[in-house]
């Protein structure tokens, strides 16, 4: 899949978002190493912060679907979701809870693993590192020491 299509995808799962309470609708696509890919949405809850972002949403979908050592590109792409289509100017990065999340399989697969961040109506597109968004992070490596 293409950066394209992989930003569609995310987009596409952003219209499936529950969110009634924030009502910004988050889509997040995730390619395997071998071409694999799986998709999220952010499912709020009326119990606020039990909320769960559309990343984490579609790393559990990659956890089952190909594992998430193997986790190799992700596209999000977050806005207003109320329309037929994803709308909105501004480009979405992971919250700091999802880096952890992304370093997590960054970490057990050994591989840096690229972020395509994308605004809701798709014409705003920035590229990251799970290494720079989240320098000096704490994962699975950081316990290898207990053993
Ligand atoms: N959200 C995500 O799904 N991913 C992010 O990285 C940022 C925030 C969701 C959580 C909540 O449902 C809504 O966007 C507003 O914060």
């Amino acid at each position: 899949m293409n950066e394209e299509q992989l930003i569609a995808a995310a987009r596409a799962a952003a219209l499936r978002a529950y969110a009634p309470y924030s009502r910004f609708s988050v889509g997040c696509a995730i390619e395997s190493v071998d071409g694999e890919v799986v998709t999220g949405a952010n499912m709020e809850n009326a119990c606020y912060r039990l909320g769960v972002c559309a990343e984490v949403s579609a790393l559990t979908a990659a956890q089952a679907q190909f594992g998430l050592d193997r986790v190799a590109r992700i596209a999000v792409a977050g806005g207003d979701g109320s329309g037929t289509e994803l709308a909105g100017s501004g480009s979405v990065t992971p919250c700091g809870g999802c880096r952890q999340s992304i370093l997590e399989a960054s970490q057990l697969g050994g591989r840096d693993i690229e972020i395509i961040c994308a605004s809701g109506d798709g014409s705003t597109v920035d590229r990251h590192r799970i290494a720079d968004l989240i320098p000096f992070g704490f994962g699975p490596a950081s316990l290898a020491d207990a053993g």
